[in-house]
């Protein structure tokens, strides 16, 4: 196996670049307004304000690929991470982990309130599928509705909303690792997958490539959700941005919680050797997307 690698600065100038053309686009798409419900559109704006960008990094990347018009693929990473966002927003929640923290700021309901949050995440839900379903993101509309509908099918019920209910039910219950893998490729792996596919889709590539990237992301998604729950236990406040310990003092069900750190650490370097097998049929196209496995590995927030 090989040992981890740290990113190049290749890989962190373009996540640097992508992190400020999907903002400005985002701002974009929610533009200030004086209407009554302006609150609404400040707490969307306010919840995908920031972040890694991880995911509109895997969209741009893979569109990269197969040689996608940046303006489409900047697109289908804004509607990808306002999904995330939605996501955090209600994750955040009172009902779920009732976090006050997120990117060193407080969340949503905490800088606005409980209502703003929901209605808030709603809203940056039913945004990206404006956006997808939209003509400026692909003139085929067959196009558009793939990307739809997968990303309906990664969000949805089997995917991260079906992970985050069992990641609940995980407090009560005492699940076995096969169990735990499910739920974090299901809360955490579905969306990546559809970041690293959206490419593929709106490149109208080939069945082997698109199956290639969403194995590849599937397996970095779960390696990713592996290292987030060790910076749960290993990192301050200070650094991840979140409150320390959040994973323990809601008695969740995590890799770390069952094998421990060092063995959860070595199931990471593992899956994410996996992820980067899968990227072998681009013959060393993908590089930026090979060493993202490795950011996602030795990142320390
Ligand atoms: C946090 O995701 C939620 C998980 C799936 C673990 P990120 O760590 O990508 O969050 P941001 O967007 O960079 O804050
Ligand atoms: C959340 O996982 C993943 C989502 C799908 C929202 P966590 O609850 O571990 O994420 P953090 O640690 O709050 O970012
Ligand atoms: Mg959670
Ligand atoms: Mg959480
Ligand atoms: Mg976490």
């Amino acid at each position: 196996m090989p040992a981890p690698r740290q990113g190049s600065q290749e890989l962190e100038d373009a996540i640097n670049e992508v992190r400020e053309a999907v903002g400005k686009t985002i701002v974009r798409l929610l533009p200030e307004t004086d209407l009554a419900e302006a609150p609404l559109f400040d707490a969307m704006r306010y919840g995908a304000s920031s972040g890694k960008r991880l995911r509109p990094f895997m969209v741009i990347q893979s569109a990269k690929l197969f040689n996608v018009d940046p303006s489409r693929a900047r697109r289908v990473a804004a509607a990808v991470e306002m999904v995330h966002a939605y996501s955090l927003v209600h994750d955040d929640l009172p009902a779920m982990d009732n976090a006050d923290l997120r990117r060193g700021k407080p969340t949503v309901h905490r800088a606005f309130d409980e209502a703003t949050a929901i209605l808030a995440g709603d809203g940056l839900l039913t945004l990206a599928f404006e956006i997808l379903g939209d003509v400026e993101t692909h003139e085929d509309p067959r196009v558009r509705c793939d990307l739809m509908v997968t990303l309906a099918k990664a969000a949805g019920a089997h995917g991260m909303v079906g992970g985050q209910m069992l990641d609940m039910i995980g407090e009560t219950s005492n699940f076995d690792l096969g169990t735990i893998s499910r739920l974090q490729r299901m809360k955490t792996g579905k969306l990546m997958a559809f970041a690293c596919e959206a490419g593929a889709i709106l490149g109208k590539a080939s069945e082997a490539q698109r199956r290639a990237l969403c194995n590849y992301a599937f397996d970095l998604g779960l390696a990713f959700q592996v290292t987030d729950d060790i910076l749960d236990v290993e990192q301050p406040v200070g650094v991840t941005g979140k409150p320390a310990n959040q994973d323990e003092k809601a008695g969740k069900s995590t890799f770390v919680s069952t094998m421990g750190k060092e063995q959860a650490r070595q199931r990471a370097e593992m899956l994410v050797n996996q992820a980067i097998s899968h990227l072998h049929v681009f013959s060393g196209r993908a590089k930026l997307l090979e060493e993202l496995a490795y950011y996602v590995l030795n990142r320390r927030a």
